[in-house]
Parts: C-alpha cells; structure tokens; sequence
C-alpha cells in the first residue's frame, strides 16, 4: 500500500524557518522519519512538496487514480484558506489525514479555520515532526 505524503508552501524552508515554532528538523529529515516508520509499518511513501495550491490539488487527484490507501497532508498556509483543498478531499473519497507540526489552534485566530479539517479523515498537530509519524501510523490502521 502506497501513501502520500503532501507538504505546501514554505515547507521547503524547514529547518531555518522560525524554527522555535516548527523545530530545526528540515524537510528531508522529515522525508527520512517518514520513510522508516512507513518502512516499518509495510507501506510505500510518495513524499513531495510545493508552494502552489493547484500542485497540490493535481497530486490529491493524483493519489486517488494511483489508488493510494491514504494521503497526509500538511497544507501549511493554505489549511486556512484553500476550499479547492476542501473541494479535493471531498472528491477523492479517499481518508486524507491532516498533519501539522504546529498546533494552529492555539496561535493566531486566522490560523483557527482549518477546511482541510473539515474533510479530513483525522488531523494530527502540535508534535513537530513526530506528528508524521503519529499520522503514518494512524494511516497504517486504517
Ligand atoms: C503549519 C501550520 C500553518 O498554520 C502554517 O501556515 C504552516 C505550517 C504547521 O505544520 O505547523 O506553514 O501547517
């Protein structure tokens, strides 16, 4: 079973990134935690990242029509804005987990939205990079 793992805008930058908010840990160490435990769990990871919003919605469709068992998906900024995001999750009938290193709700109010959340099948946040791996393993048991 494959899963894929979909991170959005200024996730490239992890690691320098106010790392008192998101940890030191770049995104190819994220890439790597999540290739060992899917390793262990039996899965395949598809694992990608973009600054664009219709990237993400192409590689949501993109999951679905490689029947992927799961996606996890760290929108970044646009959790808070995207209802094509929304629309996507909705259409792919498939569990996407929301993932955020972050725990939104308890920073600023515009960060409090989420429409991600609103179809997705579980959310995950507020662990650092260890929230991938609490969402892979919740995406293993389904
Ligand atoms: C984030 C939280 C979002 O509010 C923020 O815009 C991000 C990262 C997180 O992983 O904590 O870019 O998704």
């Amino acid at each position: 079973d494959t899963v894929f793992i979909l991170n959005g805008p200024n996730l490239n930058l992890l690691g320098t990134r106010e790392p008192d908010i998101y940890g030191r840990q770049s995104l190819n160490d994220i890439e790597a935690m999540c290739a060992e435990t899917a390793g262990a769990l039996g899965l395949q990871t598809v694992f990608r990242q973009s600054n664009h919003e219709g990237q993400l919605v192409d590689w949501l469709h993109e999951a679905r029509e490689r029947g992927a068992k799961a996606v996890l998906l760290n929108a970044a900024a646009y959790t808070h804005t995207s209802i094509a995001l929304l629309d996507a999750i909705k259409a792919i009938e498939m569990p996407v987990i929301e993932v955020h290193l972050s725990d939104p709700e308890t920073r600023e109010d515009f960060r409090h939205i989420s429409y991600v959340g609103m179809a997705a099948a579980a959310t995950v946040q507020g662990l650092g990079a260890q929230s991938y791996v609490v969402a892979l393993e919740k995406a293993a048991a389904l």
